[in-house]
């Protein structure tokens, strides 16, 4: 597949997103609507998506925020908390609805206060989700103090993966967002029913990128960003066509007052161009031919849902990112804002001819607050 102008793939899934409640929940969704037939949706909400019927009414907000003409299935996902009971997991199950637990290390990340401090307590319920093959999806760190925060994955893996899957080895087990080789690793020799998803800053970015020319607060996320030994070990993993490998943005909108802030949040927001941004990656991988799989059919056949049967096309058009999305202080910062994206997702809306962002429409939708 040399240089070509337009990319066939079919219509992908994000194994691992974030939409947030209310108002900015119905500013994102549209997004991933577009871009994708499917999303895993974190429950890190406060309070945390903790039971099946909380899931079942997340679900419904998220459902009536897909625009008119979308079609999207949120595939919802329960926080997993020590005060769970493995009944709920069978409700879970049984639901239909709901495709996996996920578990925070207390401390680990945003909103992980309800989160695991002592996992062995959830015994019971990790041995239901054996049970009843519901995947446990993890935030792979360790929020230890004396642990430094570019080792905590690797710490975790080592202290709390490796017993566990060790313990429960019908469990299937996504590591979410690996960012190490050690991760990389850890998903390649484990079983078949171990999996990790891949986001696509981590694949574009190494470490340097929070210091460049001064601190950027838009390029924090948890997992921190690593070095380029790393990005290069992930770029392997995800072009290289293994099936454990699959498609999750962990786009995590915060407002941009949260991000520039003295103590600013983590999270890196990519849905506006996720497929875009992963087909530069494996164009410069020279890989583009397995990111359908990567895309498309690795995530599916790990959860047991079908595959997706619509195609999405890309262009090979640039087109820049809007500075921000929406105003002032409660706008997003986009990945890549005010940059170019090489690729271009052409969306055959029912509704509406489809409308690509240009410089000038990007800019006029930044209406900043006049500074004092
Ligand atoms: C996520 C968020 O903001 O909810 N942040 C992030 O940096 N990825 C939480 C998470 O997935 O760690
Ligand atoms: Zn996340």
């Amino acid at each position: 597949m040399s240089d070509p102008a337009a990319l066939f793939l079919t219509r992908p899934d994000d194994w691992h997103v974030h939409v947030r409640d209310g108002e900015m929940l119905r500013r994102v969704v549209p997004a991933t609507a577009r871009q994708f037939a499917r999303a895993i949706i974190m429950p890190n909400l406060v309070p945390p998506v903790a039971t099946t019927e909380l899931a079942r009414q997340y679900r419904e907000r998220i459902l009536a925020a897909v625009p008119s003409g979308a079609s999207f299935e949120p595939l919802m996902t329960l926080y997993l908390t020590e005060n769970m009971s493995p009944d709920e997991v069978a409700e879970a199950k049984a639901s239909g609805m709901v495709h996996g637990v996920k578990w925070y290390p207390a401390g680990a990340t945003t909103h992980s206060q309800f989160g695991v401090e002592n996992i062995s307590r959830c015994d019971a319920v990790v041995a239901a989700m054996e049970e009843h093959d519901l995947p446990l999806l993890v935030h792979a760190e360790t929020p230890e103090f004396d642990v430094d925060v570019f080792d905590r994955e690797a710490v975790f893996i080592d202290r709390h993966l490796v017993p566990l899957v060790a313990r429960f080895p019908r469990l299937r087990l996504v590591v979410e967002h690996l960012t190490t080789r050690h991760g990389v690793q850890f998903v390649r020799d484990a079983s078949a029913r171990v999996a990790g998803t891949i986001t696509v800053h981590h694949l574009l970015l190494n470490r340097n990128a929070l210091f460049a020319g001064g601190l950027r607060p838009h390029s924090f996320c948890l997992p921190v960003l690593k070095r380029e030994e790393h990005r290069l070990a992930l770029v392997e993993a995800a072009t290289g066509g293994n099936p454990r490998y699959f498609l999750g943005t962990d786009s995590a909108p915060h407002r941009r007052r949260d991000k520039e802030a003295a103590c600013g949040c983590a999270g890196v927001f990519t849905a506006h161009a996720a497929i875009e941004l992963y087909a530069e990656v494996f164009e410069s991988a020279g890989a583009l031919e397995r990111l359908d799989a990567f895309a498309s059919f690795h995530g599916p056949d790990f959860y047991g849902l079908p595959r997706n049967t619509q195609r999405i096309r890309l262009e090979k058009h640039p087109w820049r990112v809007p500075d921000c999305l929406g105003n002032g202080d409660d706008a997003i910062v986009p990945f890549r804002a005010g940059e170019l994206v090489k690729w271009r997702l052409v969306v055959e809306e029912r509704s509406a001819p489809a409308r690509v962002p240009s410089e000038s429409t990007a800019r006029f939708q930044c209406r900043q607050e006049p500074s004092s």
